[in-house]
């Protein structure tokens, strides 16, 4: 049986991104807002789809989500509990009882974290008597914040910790340049600190990239979080398709990020996702026709990319596709002749080969407009060192205000930030990701890590040391 997943959604972006997520998996397994299967079929007929990993259920027509909505403030868990009324376990949800939120300070959030530590920890400790098999955690958040950052780091931690065994991804939200919030760059290099050293694999959003994106779909400049969080989803419902369609491979997180993570140090992934149509973003176009190879060629393409690309030569480590359709509409021999085109367009690294795992996933037969649909929409994962200048960036903007110490009142005023090394730490982790997404790009980078330690690659429950000069920018 496939394991459980638990997915923890913290903060205002988390929990936003969260109501679109339970919504649409909802619509993907018939389920209704309160919970309950759509029609009475479902007490009857046979289901081909698996809700366990994502639902537990008390009763056999009821389906309750295995999540957790974590909040310092109330209204945005208010808001996705009154849009799904009776789908979430009453007692899953945690608002502070002082409700004012952390003040978009990681320092405030992480204290917040840790002082609630024990009633978190006991959360998932009562989440997880309804599993059999707990495969591992998502978590849903911001980085630039201050609950989803701070709070999210504390708990990343504290899970790491307590159950190393479980596979624990985080969708991480990054900032657009728009952003006004001075201490932006200090709450993104301490949490990407947390996400570097405590999370299997983090799959980056970043908000320019989702708002072209967003723009380009709805043909319109007025755009909004409920909006960009629909293509969020399009691609957690993508990467989770074969888990909760089970087909023979693909069923699990584990087997899903082992074909592009290839070592501990190289867990930041790069979505992409084409083409949003209207089965996950509503008020989208739709297209009459396409073909897995135009989905699989396009997907490549920097446009289609929920990360902003601004390097021009980016090298790849591993590529992961998901193509979904209805039935007939995925043909074999175009994912064939797709993947060589991509292996002659692609530059890999010389360490990495050059496969392209291609998984063709299932549409849900539950969304009736979809019946006699002829177009695939695909989904990618990428590990290559694209991801490099969004981590140059959050770094020269914590430079730029660091080095003169500035808006450090907030961070300050708690005991983990009386001296600088939490914030130099950290800077120096973070240096060190971009050190290895670097040397990862050179024909020795798998040769150094063996030398170094007699360490099989891809097993993600051990440590490999990397060196990397850690030169200090403070
Ligand atoms: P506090 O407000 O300090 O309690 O922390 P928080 O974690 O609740 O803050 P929030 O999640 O609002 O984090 C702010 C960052 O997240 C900014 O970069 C926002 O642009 C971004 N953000 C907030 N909500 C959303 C959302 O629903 N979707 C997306 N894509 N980004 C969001």
């Amino acid at each position: 049986m496939t394991g459980e997943i638990i997915t923890i959604q913290i903060g205002q972006c988390g929990n936003h991104v969260g109501k679109q997520f339970w919504s649409q998996l909802a619509d993907e397994h018939n389920i209704g807002v309160d919970g309950r299967a759509k029609t009475d079929d479902d007490l009857t007929s046979f289901r081909d789809d698996d809700t366990n990993p994502f639902f537990k259920q008390y009763e056999q027509n009821r389906y309750i989500p295995r999540a957790l909505l974590i909040d310092l403030e109330p209204s945005v868990i208010n808001d996705t509990i009154a849009h799904l009324p009776g789908f979430f376990d009453t007692k899953n949800s945690w608002v502070s009882s002082e409700r004012y939120g952390a003040g978009n300070s990681w320092a405030n959030g992480y204290a917040e974290g840790d002082k609630n530590q024990e009633t978190f920890l006991n959360m998932v400790d009562k989440e997880l008597d309804s599993t059999e098999n707990l495969e591992g955690f998502q978590m849903l958040h911001s980085v630039a914040g201050g609950t989803g950052s701070g709070l999210g780091s504390n708990l990343l931690e504290a899970l790491a910790d307590r159950y190393p065994k479980k596979f624990l991804t985080t969708y991480s939200v990054f900032p657009s340049d728009e952003s006004e919030v001075v201490v932006q760059p200090y709450n993104t290099i301490l949490t990407l600190r947390r996400l570097a050293e405590d999370s299997d694999a983090s799959i980056v959003f970043d908000n320019n990239a989702l708002g072209n994106l967003t723009s380009r779909v709805l043909k319109t400049r007025n755009i909004d979080y409920n909006q960009t969080n629909q293509l969020i989803t399009a691609v957690l419902s993508s990467i989770t398709n074969s888990i909760r369609f089970p087909n023979y491979m693909y069923t699990s997180l584990q087997s899903i990020f082992s074909t592009v993570v290839p070592t501990p140090e190289l867990h930041f992934l790069t979505p992409a996702f084409t083409p949003f149509t209207s089965d996950y973003i509503k008020d989208a176009r739709d297209i009459k026709q396409n073909t897995a190879y135009d989905v699989l060629l396009d997907l490549v393409d920097d446009s289609n990319s929920l990360v902003s690309q601004t390097s021009t030569k980016a090298i790849y480590f591993n590529v992961y596709n998901t193509v979904i359709g209805s039935n007939d509409t995925i043909n074999s021999s175009d994912i064939t002749r797709a993947i060589s085109k991509l292996q002659r367009r692609i530059q890999f690294a010389p360490w990495s080969s050059t496969v392209i795992h291609v998984n063709v996933g299932r549409r849900s037969p539950y969304l009736a407009h979809n019946v006699d649909r002829k177009h695939v929409n695909g989904m990618a994962l990428t590990n290559s060192s694209g991801i490099i200048p969004l981590f140059q960036k959050s770094c020269n903007q914590f430079d730029k205000i660091f080095s003169k110490k500035a808006f450090l009142n907030t961070f300050q005023q708690k005991d983990l930030f009386k001296e600088y090394d939490e914030f130099i730490d950290s800077r120096e982790v973070v240096r060190n990701v971009i050190d290895n997404y670097s040397a990862a790009e050179e024909k020795n980078y798998l040769d150094d890590i063996l030398l170094e330690d007699d360490n099989v690659v891809g097993d993600f429950n051990q440590d490999v040391e990397v060196d990397a000069d850690g030169d200090n920018y403070m």
